[in-house]
């Protein structure tokens, strides 16, 4: 375990964010900054950039180590929350390598909620998935529709979304799962973004594309019974996604606790969709690049990849009532920033 200091200074509280190095939680931790909270990042760095962490506090560690959980706190003092979204999230690895993640997304996120329950640490906000749903007509979701995650990845989040709801049950901890639809874009103020060398991602090809690192686009399903026969998402801000972690940790009590609307129903879990409200069709989104890029890509169209599906989007009308959030930023700013962050990434050597 190493561990930066970060600077020392008068904050709202401390929030531990596992995957702190990672895309999303990195950019959850730059949203906790700006919004005066101290985020203590936990991050084994299997995926995540150290980078990413530079002038943070830092452990570098497994969710699964106990004994490093007992040591933050008893160095920083009670953790207010934790945002966890450490996890491996590639799905066709997962298809490949089933043990590999039901271990590091499933056994590891039980040790690491028993031990925040032995440091008294009572808020979770848990990083889940849009993938555990089923697909349905019309394709927009709610938090009660039908779940259906198909892969050994979506399994892992489904599986750990079903623990937390047992803790907060038994244990008197309270918990909130985010569901996160389909991520795009960059911190607007630079300090982080998407890092891997190969995305997989629509958005991260289309970038590839348009920089001559991928020949083709290809428009992988053109059958659907969707406006334009492209499969159709929910393309969140990563900006958006991670103001909303910060609405989620200051209105726990709230939720949970306090007298209003919201509250009236008195689980300790609940369950938020996190998207704009409106399905983008691969199609629109090609078109959207385009225009933001400024010239046309080279694409074509092809067949279904296995495990495609038609898609769906985000009703968010739960993230409104709950947590007083709702998406700002347009999908072109998520594609204006993905392509200023890949400039900016690609000149430090990294990608
Ligand atoms: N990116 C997406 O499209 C997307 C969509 C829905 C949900 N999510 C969820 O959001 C979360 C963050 O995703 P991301 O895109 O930032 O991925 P990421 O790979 O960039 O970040 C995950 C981070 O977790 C760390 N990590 C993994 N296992 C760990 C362990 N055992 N101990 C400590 N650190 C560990 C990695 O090093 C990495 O920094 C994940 O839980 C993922 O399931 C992501």
């Amino acid at each position: 375990m190493t561990a930066n200091s970060g600077e020392k200074k008068q904050t709202l509280g401390n929030i531990l964010v596992t995957g702190g190095a990672g895309y999303i939680g990195a950019t959850v931790c730059s949203a906790l900054l700006d919004a005066g909270w101290t985020p203590i990042i936990l991050d084994n760095l299997s995926q995540g950039r150290k980078e990413f962490t530079e002038g943070r506090v830092f452990y570098h560690g497994d969710i699964a180590d106990r004994s490093l959980l007992k040591t933050i706190v008893e160095k920083h003092g009670p953790i207010f929350g934790v945002i966890h979204c450490a996890a491996l999230i590639v799905v066709p690895e997962s298809v490949e390598s089933p043990e590999t993640y039901y271990r590091e997304n499933v056994s590891k996120s039980l040790e690491l909620f028993a031990g925040l329950r032995e440091v008294g640490c009572k808020r979770i906000v848990f990083s889940s998935s849009a993938a555990i749903y089923d697909a349905v007509a019309g394709f927009m979701v709610t938090e009660e529709s039908p779940l259906k995650p198909l892969s050994p990845y979506a399994r892992t989040k489904f599986m750990m979304e079903m623990v937390l709801e047992d803790f907060c049950e038994a244990y008197d901890m309270r918990g909130i799962s985010l569901r996160y639809f389909n991520p795009i874009g960059a911190d607007p103020k630079m300090r982080t973004g998407t890092y891997v060398k190969a995305p997989t991602h629509v958005l991260g090809r289309l970038v590839g594309v348009s920089l001559g690192k991928i020949p083709t686009f290809e428009i992988t399903g053109t059958k659907w019974p969707t406006r334009d026969g492209s499969g159709i998402r929910d393309y969140i801000h990563v900006w958006d996604l991670a103001r909303a972690h910060v609405k989620a940790i200051e209105s726990f009590d709230r939720v949970f606790n306090g007298g209003t609307e919201a509250s009236s129903n008195q689980s300790s879990y609940r369950v938020i969709n996190l998207g704009t409200g409106h399905g983008v069709t691969v199609r629109e989104l090609v078109a959207a690049f385009e225009k933001v890029h400024g010239s046309a890509i080279n694409k074509k169209e092809s067949s279904p990849r296995p495990g495609d599906v038609a898609g769906s989007f985000a009703s968010c009308d739960a993230a409104e009532s709950l947590i007083g959030w709702k998406a700002e930023l347009s999908v072109e700013q998520g594609i204006r920033d993905a392509l200023q962050w890949t400039g900016i990434w690609d000149r430090r050597g990294d990608v």
